[in-house]
């Protein structure tokens, strides 16, 4: 007997027409066909059935906030990070967790229920770390909320930058973050990814820092992140978010680097919707993607994952807590189109994600958390071709949201009375 079976499932490891019986929360049994009944069941109809989404690097204090106090007229990182800095005087806690849980509730519907958001430390109030503890206890039943404390205006530029940082930590904050590229000067950059490690290390923490976010080869603040995370002890604690000025950087610099990276175990954290925005602002033609290596990244076997960054906030207009619209512009700026480039796509929402957060019990295998996202498609080709409706989002085994599918009604003579936007016009032989 099972709390829930979803019958009829096709899997993204390319397992086609399963049962999936759910008990007490977890997944107990996949099977092609479960004789067995349950108090509930879905009919997944040979449509793909996920573990859900998971976005490794997201700003929730800022999300939600386009237009406040004005616009960013020049659409760049740097007029993004003053314009915030204008805001920030004024937040209040409860307009941070009411912004927040708006987003959360997106984020659910979309199917995307591990969040690790940065909680920018630069103003002493703090305002934006206590609101947002508050919100990861209110959304822990259904998201896995991750902060970390981020000083957005540098750890030694901004005043206060160091006492808040640490501060932070001590109310609850649990991820080191960093800025190196925006300290004052490369020197104070090395110096920040040394004195944040060793924070790391002695409080028994994971590091994630935003780092080489510019266009600039010369940022190299990944080579002092990779030997630091090796001199500390905290070899696939660490990870570095961005690494923008990878694409810049020479060949043979980067033939040393990378490796150093694998030595390190970095989990990588590329944001493409927001790096194929943001980058490449001060070149003319021919202009540059501003994207990391992705491709040698994970053919030298480093874990990446992709991360949403930004939705209506100073830095981005755009963006609808959708991971697989997250996914869609990685296929296109990392021109990973094949079918197995893409199964390693969809891996950098899923897998590979939980796999930087440290989830437990994460995947679709037997014991594994029944948290698990049904869509309105057949397999992971068209999942990131159409970024289709999440038909039914199941946390521990409950259906916390649904929506229904899109189904088009044509009213034309000698055409198809409706056409089921995830399923019909597949090429049979899977895609390209
Ligand atoms: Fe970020």
């Amino acid at each position: 007997m099972f709390d829930l079976i979803i019958r009829s499932a096709n899997l993204p490891d390319g397992r086609q027409g399963v049962d999936v019986g759910v008990r007490g929360g977890k997944i107990s049994a996949i099977e092609k066909t479960l004789a067995a009944t349950s108090g509930e069941e879905i009919d997944a109809t040979g449509r793909l059935l996920s573990p859900p989404f998971c976005d490794p690097h997201f700003h929730m204090d800022a999300t939600l906030s386009l237009g406040l106090p004005r616009m960013n007229v020049s659409g760049t990182l740097l007029e993004g990070i003053a314009l915030w800095g204008e805001l920030r005087p004024s937040l209040t806690k409860e307009a941070l967790i009411e912004r927040a849980l708006r987003y959360c509730d997106l984020a659910v519907s979309q199917g995307l229920l591990a969040i690790r958001s940065h909680v920018d430390t630069s103003d002493p109030r703090l305002v934006t770390a206590e609101a947002l503890l508050e919100v990861k206890e209110k959304v822990a039943p259904y998201i896995d909320l991750q902060l970390v404390a981020f000083p957005q205006d540098g750890y030694f530029r901004a005043p206060d930058g160091v006492a808040s940082l640490n501060r932070a930590l001590d109310m609850g904050v649990g991820i080191v973050g960093g800025i190196p590229h925006f300290e004052r000067t490369m020197a104070d950059g090395t110096r920040s990814v040394e004195a944040l490690c060793r924070i790391a290390a002695e409080r028994g923490l994971p590091v994630d820092m935003h780092c080489d976010e510019t266009d600039d080869p010369l940022s190299r603040h990944i080579e002092t992140l990779a030997a630091e995370t090796v001199r500390f002890g905290l070899q696939g604690r660490v990870a570095g978010s961005h690494l923008t000025s990878m694409h810049s950087m020479d060949n043979y610099y980067v033939s040393k680097l990378i490796p150093l990276m694998a030595e390190a175990r970095i989990n990588v954290i590329p944001n493409p919707l927001i790096n194929i925005m943001l980058q490449g602002r001060h070149d003319t033609y021919p202009k540059r993607r501003g994207m990391t290596r992705v491709k040698e990244l994970m053919a030298a076997g480093l874990n990446v994952s992709f991360g949403h960054d930004c939705v209506m906030d100073p830095w981005y207009s755009m963006g609808s807590g959708d991971m697989l619209e997250v996914a869609h512009m990685a296929v296109h700026v990392t021109q990973m189109g094949g079918i197995e480039d893409k199964r390693k796509i969809f891996d950098a929402i899923t897998v590979n994600s939980a796999k930087t957060m440290g989830l437990e019990g994460y995947g679709l295998d037997i014991g594994c958390k029944a948290d698990l996202v049904l869509l309105q498609a057949a397999d992971i080709n068209e999942a990131l071709r159409l970024k289709p409706n999440r038909l039914f989002v199941i946390k521990a085994g409950k259906i916390i949201a649904r929506t229904a599918p899109r189904i088009g009604e044509l009213f034309l003579d000698g055409r198809p009375a409706s056409i089921d936007i995830g399923l019909d016009y597949i090429p049979q032989t899977g895609g390209s």
